[in-house]
């Protein structure tokens, strides 16, 4: 049996759950206390229709207790991240103080050939990259000098043409010799220990420089005679 229009038009109208229960006990009252398929069926989609599934208090609460979880859990996802980054970064000075990184130099002393490699009256350029000095032969010896400017400490360049070293900072020129002779350069360019090995190759020693100032071009290792 299905609802008359008035019971109808009840259930429509109902205020509340609490209103909405008491027209169906009303309703089923008529119906000797039992709700036949069809009738039980057309209540129900009334029931849905005024009171929507997500419009229940406790599915509010579910949904907010929900929300509140799923932030909170990416909260905590964030604050474990920040946590991770944080002990990454400890663990890396950590690391790096007790493997701190090691500066490669290039050995200050090294052999660089025999004498006869190097041409009288040459400037030889080959050692200036790898250990900063330039290597000068003329009739009588073989120097070794410093590629450091004696004004602030820039590098010169040879200018074969002109036969000069000359600095490109601040126009300072050597002759290769290491004499100074132009520019703010206040002294002559550094000389370093020059010997001859056992096996007869020339060997440089950067540990032990001489000034020309000082007079110390006169000392025996300041030139390899040859
Ligand atoms: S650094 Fe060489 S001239 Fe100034």
């Amino acid at each position: 049996m299905k609802l008359t229009s008035e019971e109808k038009n009840k259930l429509i109208s109902a205020k509340d759950e609490n209103e909405w229960y008491s027209i169906c006990e009303d309703i089923k009252s008529h119906r000797n206390g039992l709700y036949p398929n069809d009738l039980a069926r057309e209540i129900l989609s009334i029931y849905q229709n005024k009171f929507p599934v997500n419009k229940y208090p406790a599915w509010e609460e579910l949904k907010l207790d929900l929300i509140n979880r799923k932030s909170f859990l990416s909260w905590l996802s964030i604050g474990w991240m920040a946590f991770a980054a944080a002990t990454g970064g400890f663990f890396t000075i950590i690391i790096r103080f007790l493997f701190p990184n090691v500066l490669f130099e290039p050995p200050q002393s090294f052999k660089i050939g025999y004498p006869d490699d190097f041409e009288s009256g040459k400037v030889d350029l080959r050692f200036k990259k790898q250990y900063n000095v330039w290597i000068v032969r003329d009739e009588e010896k073989i120097i070794a000098l410093s590629t450091v400017c004696t004004h602030l400490g820039c590098t010169p360049n040879w200018l074969e043409t002109e036969r000069k070293f000359k600095c490109p900072c601040h126009g300072s020129g050597f002759r290769s010799s290491g004499i100074n002779f132009e520019g703010p350069a206040p002294r002559p360019l550094e000389r370093y220990k020059i010997s001859l090995a056992n096996d007869g190759q020339i060997l440089v020693d950067k540990t032990k420089s001489f000034k020309y100032e000082k007079g110390e071009w006169n000392r025996k290792e300041s030139y390899f005679k040859v």
